[in-house]
């Protein structure tokens, strides 16, 4: 099984405890569809596809598992240190790389790293693109045009 499946799991075990289900199933498409466009992103940019799509499958969770957002980033990060240490997917270097992007993904008018630009990008992506009827926010306007631009896609 690839280590991106493996985690896939462990976090599909996790959401699937979450009583709410409008809030389940959109907590799954959320962290799937970030997923993909991690992946994309980073196979644009010459990062590694894998490593990104796990940091995506692992940027919520804290928020989904306590209800809150309230520095969800942060303690985000903090989880995900404590989930792949101790399923051992990752070695140090790589586990640092996840929790950095996910510790800085919500800081979205800042620029930081490659993996971490990579997160925020495909946050912002799956936020935009999920429903192209929906105004975009205005914190992730100028993301959102850098990667239009990026991508060859017209924002209409
Ligand atoms: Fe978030
Ligand atoms: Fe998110």
């Amino acid at each position: 099984m690839s280590r991106l499946k493996e985690l896939r799991k462990y976090v599909d075990a996790e959401l699937n405890k979450m009583e709410d289900t409008d809030k389940r199933t959109s907590a799954i498409a959320h962290l799937y569809g970030v997923s993909l466009a991690a992946t994309m992103i980073a196979k644009k940019r010459g990062l590694d596809p894998e490593i990104a799509a796990m940091a995506a499958m692992l940027h919520d969770l804290h928020a989904y598992k306590t209800g809150s957002y309230d520095d969800h980033a942060h303690k985000g990060a903090e989880l995900a240190g404590e989930i792949l240490r101790e399923l051992k997917l990752t070695d140090e270097a790589e586990t640092e790389m996840i929790c950095s992007a996910i510790y800085h993904h919500d800081d979205k008018l800042v620029t930081d790293g490659p993996l971490d630009e990579a997160l925020k990008d495909a946050d912002v992506m799956d936020h935009c693109l999920k429903d192209a009827s929906k105004a975009v926010k205005e914190k992730e306007q100028a993301r959102f045009d850098k990667l239009c631009a990026e991508f060859g896609m017209i924002d209409t």
